[in-house]
């Protein structure tokens, strides 16, 4: 290439200055505020564009690494820095990589290559001195990191000792949540108003650094190990998942030997098919030079490994145009609004509506209806729009949006409560709140109204059979008969099924009076601590629910303001009038359990964990998922690992499922 004459040399300075500032923002973003706004595929263009400038300058600018520290939680150096990974999106980059190496090597022979999923979660470095868990620090600055090390601790399956009796070990790998876990987190956050986090890794980011390490444990991190720093001498990769499995963590379950470049192509395509199916969110392949002797002489670069290198796999996008913007309102009131689209292929599925977040996300993106918009679905994440195509809309006439200033259903002002992104519609009457909340009460998890769904609801309000959730309770046949397709059989069976729901738990009574900030969990952990429901309603303060594991300062205000207001209370005096009974779970004195601290391991034949820990509090005891000096019996089903071998070191009473089942007799 011919050299740069200064003027060029001073456009691409400007552009380098101008990428990095960008870059920054977005690691800000991505790192501290756990909310970015573009997706891993844009920002890795962006830094992929910089490198490109960045060679064209040699000496000019330095890439920087995104910085994960918070400014907020104490900070510990890593023994040795955690380092990146090169990446890219094109094979043939897999096939360069093979042949730099050798290069480098001065190897003729295809290299060994250890292939595995690269997991889309957190970089944490756990730091053990003498066999006990003393730090967990995230990659930081990839000197330094914050220290979560609490709320590591709370990773069930995460061995708090290890049989390692070296002073010090690193063992890296990453945190992760699983999908169903994201989901359910997300949708409580939706009906709360507040800002959804775009996949389970912003989730996890988010978690990790919170202060409230009960609730990091509710939200049931996992953990992975793919590597040791500090501590580690071993023949090959292979021999690191193995040592890894040996002390206990989870380590990556699927990984292949690959006995030349060309089969990594295979694994990569085959992996690529089988993403679906890991229990984790993956975006995409590591590939790592097998043998660590040849991991030694290729050594790093100040980033990254040069003996390593991921294929990250293009996330599904499409272009279609947003053919309308339209409005879904939450039983809260929350007006969210939708992006009906002219249905595109995604992921082979096909797509025809994305959300659009809030009003703010559409504001800063400028989307248009008639726009042409980019839609991207990675892993499980619901489609979201990405961005508009701006350029296609130079001979159109279009408009900004607005977003509505009343509710697209009843007309009432909406609301922007201070601190929320979200707007409500302020009117308890409002029609589609009014469906929504029946669609609530009567759903599984809430008063289980089998055959009672969504569009039924949805036609008995409309045709005003159903008013409020009590009037559920006075549905007579001739409601039903008016309905089309409704005969003998399923007009009795809904009756049936709507009787057979009166005789209900306080919990599910709880969860289906849709409680803001109450979602199944906490109404299960209210109800296991709280008499009855006349209790609750009226002899409860903030100070005892605080008292409740679970329950929070917020939830427990929202518990209060809710059984003060006038019509809360109507609305169950009306259920109970109709019939409507709460059993609650009796706590027995049982003096096997009563007082006492259980953890559990391994599988149980006879209870699901969930069971095994009703149970326990019914006759109550409470459960803890960490060994620690606190826990008086651990019970131990198959398969037991390694809290088992913890307990005993610890000297903590150890049950089988048989001891178990005889101190519940
Ligand atoms: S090996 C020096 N193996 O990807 C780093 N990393 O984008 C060697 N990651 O910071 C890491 N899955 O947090 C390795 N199977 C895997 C991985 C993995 C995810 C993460 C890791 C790293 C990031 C780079």
């Amino acid at each position: 290439m011919s050299e740069l004459t200064p003027k060029e040399k001073k456009i691409i300075q400007k552009k380098i200055l101008q990428l990095s500032a960008e870059i920054e923002r977005h690691d800000r973003l991505y790192y501290k505020d756990s909310q970015p706004e573009i997706s891993d595929f844009e920002y890795d263009c962006l830094k992929a564009e910089l490198l490109h400038l960045e060679s064209l300058l040699p000496a000019d600018s330095l890439i920087k690494f995104g910085d994960d520290r918070s400014g907020i939680l104490l900070t510990h150096k890593h023994y040795t820095p955690m380092l990146s990974l090169e990446n890219t999106y094109n094979l043939n980059d897999v096939f360069d990589f093979d042949t730099r190496i050798r290069k480098l090597l001065e190897i003729e022979n295809d290299i060994i290559y250890m292939v595995e999923p690269k997991i889309d979660g957190l970089a944490v470095n756990l730091i053990y001195e003498h066999g006990q868990l003393k730090y967990a620090l995230t990659r930081g600055n990839g000197i330094e990191g914050d220290d979560v090390t609490d709320n590591v601790k709370t990773i069930e399956a995460l061995p708090l000792g290890i049989e390692n009796i070296s002073e010090r070990i690193e063992i890296r790998g990453e945190i992760y949540m699983d999908q169903a876990i994201f989901h359910r987190i997300n949708q409580e956050r939706e009906e709360r108003g507040e800002v959804l986090f775009a996949n389970a890794r912003n989730l996890t980011s988010g978690t990790i650094k919170l202060m409230d390490s009960e609730e990091v444990r509710s939200r049931q991190l996992k953990f992975i190990a793919y590597g040791v720093g500090l501590g580690g001498d071993f023949i090959t990769q292979n021999d690191v998942y193995l040592f890894l499995k040996q002390l206990g963590f989870q380590s990556q379950r699927c990984f292949h030997v690959c006995e030349k470049i060309k089969d990594v192509e295979q694994i990569i395509k085959q992996l690529d098919k089988e993403r679906k199916q890991l229990s984790y969110d993956t975006d995409g392949v590591v590939f790592k030079v097998n043998e660590c002797v040849l991991q030694a002489k290729l050594g790093t670069t100040a980033k990254a490994p040069r003996w390593a290198f991921a294929y990250k796999f293009e996330p599904e996008c499409a272009e279609t145009i947003l053919r309308d913007i339209t409005f879904q309102i939450g039983r809260t009131g929350v007006v969210t609004p939708v992006a009906e689209l002219e249905p595109v292929n995604l992921s082979g599925s096909c797509v025809s509506r994305a959300t659009l977040h809030n009003a703010d996300d559409i504001e800063k993106k400028d989307i248009r209806i008639g726009d042409r918009v980019i839609v991207e679905k990675s892993g499980e994440i619901i489609p979201a729009i990405i961005g508009v195509k701006v350029e296609y809309r130079k001979n159109k006439i279009s408009e900004k949006f607005i977003f509505p200033e009343k509710c697209p259903c009843c007309n009432a002002k909406l609301l922007r409560l201070l601190e929320e992104v979200a707007r409500r519609c302020p009117n308890m009457n409002c029609r589609e709140q009014v469906i929504q909340k029946i669609i609530y009460f009567a759903s599984k998890t809430a008063m289980d109204i089998d055959g009672l769904g969504d569009a039924l609801i949805r036609r008995l309000v409309e045709n005003k059979k159903l008013k409020t959730i009590a009037d559920i309770y006075s549905l007579q046949k001739e409601d039903l008969y008016l309905l089309d397709n409704f005969g003998d059989k399923s007009v009795n069976r809904l009756l049936s099924n709507i009787e057979h729901s009166k005789k209900t738990e306080l919990w599910r009574f709880v969860n289906a009076l849709g409680i803001p900030l109450v979602g199944e969990k906490t109404a299960k952990d209210l109800a296991l601590h709280v008499p009855s429901l006349n209790i609750l309603m009226n002899n409860i303060s903030i100070d005892d629910l605080l008292n409740i594991r679970g329950i929070g300062t917020k939830a427990a205000q929202s518990i209060v303001d809710f059984f003060k207001k006038e019509e809360n209370v109507n609305l169950i005096h009306e259920l109970l009038a109709s019939g409507v009974e709460c059993s609650i779970l009796s706590i027995k004195k049982n003096p096997k359990f009563s007082g006492k601290l259980f953890a559990l391991t391994g599988k149980l034949e006879k209870y699901t964990r969930d069971r095994a820990k009703v149970l326990i509090e019914e006759n109550g005891g409470s459960v803890t998922n960490v060994i620690n000096s606190k826990v008086d019996v651990l019970i131990a089903g198959i398969e037991k690992g390694q809290k088992l071998r913890e307990a005993e070191i610890k000297g903590i009473q150890i049950w089988t499922e048989n001891d178990f089942l005889n101190a519940l007799s």
